[in-house]
C-alpha cells in the first residue's frame, strides 16, 4: 500500500517566484548567478555603511555649526551724562561724557573690532559724533569698556538746542540716545569672516543733575546689522 504514495513530479521544481530551470545551463551559469547577487548585496551593504556615514557626518556638521556660530555682541551703557545741565553757565562748556562696555560672548570666537565710532542724538537729530579707541581684537568671554567724550568740535550744540534741553531737565528727565558704530569680524580658529557692520542703540535718559538716571544705567542695547 505504501508505495502507492503520490509524490508529484512537480515538487522539486517549482517555486513560481524562481525563474523555471532550464537544463542547458552551465555551471558556469550558476557560478555567475551567484557572484552577481553577492555582488548585489555587497553593494548594498556599501550603500548602507556610506549613508550612515553621511548621517553621522551631518549630525556633527550641526553640532559643529551650533557651538561655532557666532553670538552677536553685547553692548550696555554704564554711564551717560552731560554735566553741564547741572551748571550756571552749562552751555559755555557743554560736553557729553560716556562709557559703553562691550562683550563678547562667545565661547570660542573672538571679534577684531576694526573701528568704532560713537554719535549722540537728541530728538532723532545727531548732536555728536566722534571715532572711538582704535582697531581691537577682544578674545572670548571678554568684556571691553568704550567710554568716550564729545565735546567742543565733536559736539553740535547750539543754544537754541541748550535751551530745548533745559527745558526737557525742568520736566526731570532729558532723554538722549547713544549709537555705537562698529565694523566688526569674527575669528574662528584660524579663519576670519568678512566684515559686519554692527549697530548698537541705546537710550538714555538723564536727570536734573546731569548724570544717567538709575532706570538707563546698565542697560542693553539694541542691536542691528545692516
Ligand atoms: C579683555 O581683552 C582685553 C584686550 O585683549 C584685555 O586687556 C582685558 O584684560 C580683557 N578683559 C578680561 C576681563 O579678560
Ligand atoms: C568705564 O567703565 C569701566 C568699567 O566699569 C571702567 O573701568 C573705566 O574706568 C570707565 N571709564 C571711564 C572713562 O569712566
Amino acid at each position: 500500500m505504501s508505495n502507492h504514495t503520490v509524490i508529484p513530479i512537480q515538487a522539486t521544481h517549482e517555486d513560481p517566484r524562481l525563474p523555471p530551470l532550464k537544463r542547458q545551463h552551465t555551471a558556469r551559469y550558476y557560478a555567475h548567478r551567484v557572484r552577481e547577487s553577492l555582488a548585489t548585496r555587497v553593494s548594498k551593504v556599501l550603500c548602507t555603511i556610506f549613508l550612515g556615514l553621511l548621517f553621522i557626518l551631518g549630525i556633527l556638521a550641526f553640532i559643529l555649526w551650533l557651538s561655532l556660530r557666532p553670538h552677536r555682541p553685547r553692548f550696555h551703557v554704564i554711564d551717560f551724562s552731560v554735566p553741564g545741565l547741572s551748571q550756571e553757565n552749562g552751555f559755555e562748556n557743554a560736553q557729553i561724557s560716556f562709557n559703553v562696555t562691550v562683550r563678547n560672548p562667545n565661547q570660542n570666537i573672538g571679534i577684531y573690532f576694526d573701528s568704532t565710532g560713537a554719535s549722540a542724538y537728541y530728538r532723532n537729530q545727531r548732536i555728536g559724533e566722534t571715532p572711538l579707541l582704535y582697531p581691537f581684537y577682544q578674545p572670548p568671554k571678554n568684556t571691553t569698556a568704550i567710554p568716550g567724550v564729545l565735546s567742543g568740535a565733536t559736539l553740535n550744540v547750539n543754544t537754541e538746542r541748550w535751551k530745548e534741553f533745559m527745558a526737557d531737565r525742568a520736566t526731570g528727565t532729558v532723554l538722549f540716545r547713544l549709537d555705537i558704530t562698529s565694523t566688526i569680524r569674527f575669528k574662528v580658529s584660524t579663519w576670519d569672516s568678512k566684515h559686519h557692520k554692527v549697530h548698537a542703540s541705546c537710550d538714555v535718559s538723564v536727570g536734573q543733575d546731569g548724570l544717567i538716571l538709575p532706570a538707563s544705567r546698565n542697560k542693553r542695547c539694541s542691536l542691528y546689522f545692516s
